[in-house]
């Protein structure tokens, strides 16, 4: 997708020197574009760990990066068995709830098995990582496609007015390599020029979708307005959303989905409205071995200093202020889970389907033991 009249993607291999990996800094993002070099398995995990590299599809790929920078630190000493699964062990412990990490990091130690020159590691640990970008930019491509024909749909019912969509947080084109879950359908409606706007929710603590869902549709031309986080439920009472479309961190076998905590509750509020409720997501990102979301699912807790403290721009530079008393005591849960019984559909690359074990199983048959 495009920023200014540039067209990114989230990660890639720089194209002088192929052992260096480049993502863009969503730390810094809206207020500087900046690039950042991973050179090793420390910047990779570094990297998720601070968030300069995030969404599911997004961390997925750049911990299969990290496999392929653990062959380049290997020689002539090296256990490599050892080596190449203590990486992924270090990887996969970055961040719990996106099964994106631990899926895309197996993937490419499954490739490694049975290989022991170096040489032929790093080339097979470089081609599984770019497969999966390839993968995931494919899927979200798809996953558009079959998204869009809900938008088409409700913008023939409006007679060709606006379309209104309510997302959370990004599950854009930066949490993606490109194109989006959430927003490829989006993308795609408008690039088709059906009239559509888009109800941005800020997603506190961090505000994803503040900085970077509200960044990326602009770059892109798409109308939104952005919202504070507890404004959804008022809308939809109000008749000003047509469908919400979010993304998926982790997605059980039987449609639970964990996604940005505070998608349960816009999720309770268009069930309440009858407001269409979906999530879109790639197959990497369902965990198919699991059925309970709320029992299954490790949710992320992140340091309380995302909640006591917001972080903006002022005087040029970036910089946090707290907004509650010094001695506050806040938690700080990532995600949350979002019920089956809630969802309308789940969109993937697939096709859509109901948020039911049935349904997921008979679209991914191949997935099931
Ligand atoms: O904590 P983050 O920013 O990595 O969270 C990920 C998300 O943005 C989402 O929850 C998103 O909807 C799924 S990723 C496409």
């Amino acid at each position: 997708m495009k920023i200014g009249n540039q067209d990114y993607q989230s990660i890639w291999i720089d194209g002088n020197d192929p052992e260096v990996v480049r993502v863009i800094d969503q730390q810094k993002l809206p207020f500087f574009l900046e690039i950042k070099e991973l050179r090793s398995v420390d910047d990779v995990y570094d990297a998720i760990d601070s968030m300069t590299v995030r969404g599911a599809p997004l961390i997925g790929a750049a911990g299969a990066f990290g496999i392929y920078l653990a062959t380049l630190e290997i020689n002539s000493q090296t256990n490599i068995r050892e080596h190449l699964s203590n990486a992924a062990r270090y990887l996969i412990s970055c961040r719990p709830t996106a099964v994106n990490l631990s899926w895309a990091v197996n993937h490419t130690l499954e490739k490694l098995k049975d290989e022991t020159s170096p040489s032929t590691l790093v080339k097979k640990a470089l081609a599984a990582a770019t497969e999966i970008c390839e993968m995931e930019k494919e899927n979200c491509r798809q996953i558009g496609k079959h998204g869009l024909k809900l938008i088409e749909a409700i913008s023939k019912k409006k007679k060709g007015a606006p379309v209104n969509i309510l997302t959370h947080c990004n599950a854009g084109w930066l949490a993606c390599i490109d194109y989006g879950t959430a927003t490829a359908p989006i993308y795609l409606a408008h690039e088709k020029g059906i009239p559509l706007h888009v109800w941005v929710d800020e997603t506190r603590p961090r505000n994803q979708g503040a900085k970077l869902t509200a960044y990326e549709l602009g770059q892109n031309g798409v109308p939104y307005t952005l919202i504070p986080d507890n404004t959804g439920g008022h809308l939809m009472q109000q008749k000003l959303v047509d469908i919400v479309i979010v993304g998926s961190d982790r997605t059980t076998r039987t449609g639970d989905v964990a996604n940005k905590i505070g998608t349960y509750l816009k999720a309770l509020a268009a069930f309440d409205n009858k407001i269409p409720f979906y999530c879109a997501l790639p197959s990497s990102s369902i965990d198919f071995n699991i059925a309970d979301g709320m029992r299954e699912i490790t949710i992320e807790e992140r340091n309380p200093d995302e909640v006591t403290n917001v972080t903006g721009f002022g005087e040029g530079e970036i910089r946090s202020v707290r907004i509650c008393p010094e001695d506050a005591v806040a938690v700080n849960y990532g995600f949350d889970i979002t019920p089956a019984r809630l969802i309308t559909g789940l969109i993937t690359e697939k096709g859509i389907c109901r948020a039911a074990e049935k349904d997921i199983k008979a679209m991914f048959s191949y997935k099931f033991n």
